[in-house]
């Protein structure tokens, strides 16, 4: 019989205080930005699922089909019984994994973490009847405080897929990357999904789609500080504007305001002005070459074990083991 269970490590209240803090930080300084963590309420999670079937954004497609190649290398070299997901939203893409975990006959437990409770308990009931002898432990949490608590029972395999490793700055990919490998056990693994630097026009265009998908996705953000903050966004007056800066190797998405706006965040007792063509940074999605992400890797003590991409080398994913001592 499958088990389910759901841990909260983070409130609704935690969720709000967050993001007013980041609302706060974010609005006063220059320039203006916002965290991408803020996009994914119920309507930028379902904006996000179609960004992942438009033509033009490849990295999901891409990665979805290393797993399907390499899932089984992935389960016999980490030797894993335990799967942690860190951002699992839908878990749509784990499935590969516990199907080869399971043909290796070493899957007991998925341990998925998402900020978002009814994504964990919609994801944990599908697995239910397709997996029924996993054990599902839920965790509500974001990626560092998930990392500190996260359940130590078991031989863990620590994913985190998607490229979202690119949503950090240099500065707290480090932290993070630290973190994760401190809460690891000698021989444990990770495996990582990076976007790899490739054609700038391609990149481009996978957060620019001709539907503007993608658009509506970066301006859900600010629906989401109006209604939770009770700010007075107009977010069809801002354009999306997405852009490669090879200099950081990363695109950066903005919203730029198409006139003079001053806009109220009530519940801050915040005014901000923005002036007509301003930009606010709403998420930084950096791309590696496979060797210096797996430098980065070995820097914190994970020892890359096998790395994969698509023949395009488009996107890739690592996989590596904790090592004996950390060079950290
Ligand atoms: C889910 C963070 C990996 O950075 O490519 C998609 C989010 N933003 N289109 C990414 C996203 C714009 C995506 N991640």
């Amino acid at each position: 019989m499958a088990k389910t269970t759901v841990e909260v490590h983070l409130t609704p209240q935690d969720l709000a205080a967050q993001l007013r803090a980041d609302v706060a930080a974010g609005l006063s300084a220059a320039p203006k930005t916002l965290p991408p963590k803020w996009f994914y309420d119920a309507v930028g999670s379902e904006l996000f699922e179609r960004i992942t079937q438009l033509p033009e954004y490849f990295p999901t497609r891409l990665e979805r089909e290393l797993l399907r190649r390499h899932s089984d290398e992935i389960a016999a070299i980490s030797g894993a019984d335990t799967l942690v997901e860190l951002g699992s939203g839908s878990s749509t893409k784990t499935r590969l994994l516990l199907t080869a975990f399971e043909a290796c006959g070493q899957l007991k437990t998925y341990v998925p973490q998402d900020v978002s409770e009814s994504a964990l308990r919609a994801a944990a009931r599908l697995l239910e009847t397709e997996f029924p002898d996993l054990t599902v432990r839920g965790v509500v949490g974001d990626f560092t405080g998930t990392l500190a608590a996260l359940p130590a029972e078991g031989r863990r395999l620590v994913a985190f897929l998607g490229g979202t490793i690119g949503n950090f700055d240099p500065a707290e990919r480090r932290d993070f990357l630290v973190g994760l490998s401190g809460a690891l056990t000698v021989g444990e693994h990770v495996l990582v999904g990076v976007g790899l630097v490739t054609d700038p026009a391609a990149l481009v265009a996978a957060y620019d789609d001709a539907a503007g998908v993608t658009a509506q996705f970066n301006r859900n953000v600010l629906r989401v500080v109006n209604r939770e903050l009770g700010a007075d966004f107009t977010p069809d007056a801002f354009d999306h504007v997405a852009l490669w800066d090879s200099a950081n190797s990363w695109i950066e998405m903005r919203l730029r305001a198409r006139r003079d706006m001053i806009v109220r965040v009530d519940e801050l007792g915040m005014t901000v002005r923005f002036a007509a063509g301003e930009e606010l940074r709403t998420e930084i999605s950096a791309k590696f070459a496979l060797a210096d992400f797996e430098a980065e890797l070995a820097a914190v003590g994970l020892e890359p074990a096998r790395g994969w991409c698509d023949p395009g080398q488009r996107f890739g994913l690592v996989l590596a083991r904790k090592a004996e001592c950390s060079a950290g």
